[in-house]
């Protein structure tokens, strides 16, 4: 979930990669290819756009070229966030079960196979939109190449795994072609966050012949396995990112579009039904009571980030 703090697992990793042998292929004496699996908000967007209308006078109503909106730190500035949001954020139609864009609005996640695009989620580099940049340079000293032996399988992570079902035929395919461009050597898949439960799909929906040639080892950075506690916090405050000029409950706006934030929210498997998981200066909610949560705090958040206009000067206080 965490899109920019892997820091310390980084170092750890690259370490170990440098120091050992382990991405060495237990099968033959040959480099296993990697491929990387970014987390939620891990993949880069470009859109572009023919609007019916925006939200401001100054929203571009137009965009007739492919450009990056995710993550372009300057279209977060105050205010310009908005005419963002609109272009990234998902609507849900209770008809067909599936969300769309905003009218108008093309959305498309560039660089398919290139491990660029989650080394810089940015890409103009600037060092907030840096990802997997320092666990890449570790591998590149060891002898690997971009596009070759490593890769990057980006997707449309504000997306559940029911929406993302091209990926899950790409991500295949994938691993099939750098097992074959490595001189058929199975592949090392290194996960992030949300990345993991989606390898994890992939994984549990192949043949074991199939994991048995392709696949050499799956490693998993911080995988939200149980789902994460921080989705439950997204939905109540929103997320700034780590990222100073940002506000949470700006973003909120659209990562609560997301149907993604649904897939990671804590799993009933791992969290007890009477754990107190939101606390609030009212009343404590259990993890049983996710549901009146939703209904109790969670439709006056909905409103309140309708009435949280920039210009309005009106500004609810957090809830939790
Ligand atoms: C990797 O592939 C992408 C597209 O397939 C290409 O744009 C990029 O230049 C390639 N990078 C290298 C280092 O070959
Ligand atoms: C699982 O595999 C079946 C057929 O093997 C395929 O039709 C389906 O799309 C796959 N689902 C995912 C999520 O990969
Ligand atoms: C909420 O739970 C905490 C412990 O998790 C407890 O200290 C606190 O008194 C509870 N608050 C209410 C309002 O029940």
């Amino acid at each position: 979930m965490n899109i920019l703090v892997i820091v310390g697992v980084l170092v750890v990793l690259s370490l170990s990669a440098v120091e050992g042998n382990w991405l060495f292929s237990s099968r033959k004496k040959t480099r296993s290819p990697v491929i990387f699996v970014p987390g939620n908000g891990g993949s880069q967007i470009e859109t572009k756009f023919n609007k019916p209308n925006t939200v401001h006078y100054f929203c571009a109503k137009t965009q007739n070229d492919w450009y990056n909106v995710w993550l372009n730190i300057e279209e977060l500035i105050p205010g310009v966030i908005d005419c963002w949001i609109d272009n990234v954020k998902l609507y849900y139609d209770k008809a067909t079960r599936t969300t769309h864009n905003s009218p108008g609005v093309e959305l498309r996640i560039p660089g398919w196979g290139d491990p660029f695009v989650v080394e810089w989620i940015d890409p103009t580099k600037n060092s907030a939109g840096s990802y997997f940049k320092d666990i890449a340079k570790a591998l590149y000293d060891m002898g690997y190449e971009r596009n070759k032996s490593l890769r990057g399988a980006p997707y449309d992570f504000r997306k559940a795994p029911n929406e993302n079902e091209y990926w899950f035929k790409d991500m295949k395919k994938l691993v099939e072609d750098t097992y074959d461009q490595n001189n058929d050597t199975p592949v090392t898949i290194i996960t992030h966050s949300m990345g993991s439960p989606m390898t994890l799909h992939l994984l549990q929906n192949v043949s074991a012949d199939w994991k048995k040639k392709y696949i050499q080892r799956f490693i998993s950075l911080a995988g939200a396995w149980a789902g994460s506690m921080k989705a439950v916090k997204v939905y109540a405050m929103g997320d700034d990112l780590d990222a100073f000029l940002l506000s949470g409950k700006t973003m909120r706006a659209e990562q609560i579009s997301m149907p993604s934030l649904a897939f990671l929210l804590p799993n009933p498997l791992f969290w007890k039904p009477n754990e107190v998981i939101i606390t609030t200066p009212g009343r404590n909610y259990t993890f049983a009571q996710l549901k009146e949560f939703f209904t109790n705090y969670y439709s006056i958040a909905i409103l309140n980030s309708k009435v949280n206009h920039p210009t309005s000067g009106q500004r609810q206080d957090r809830k939790i």
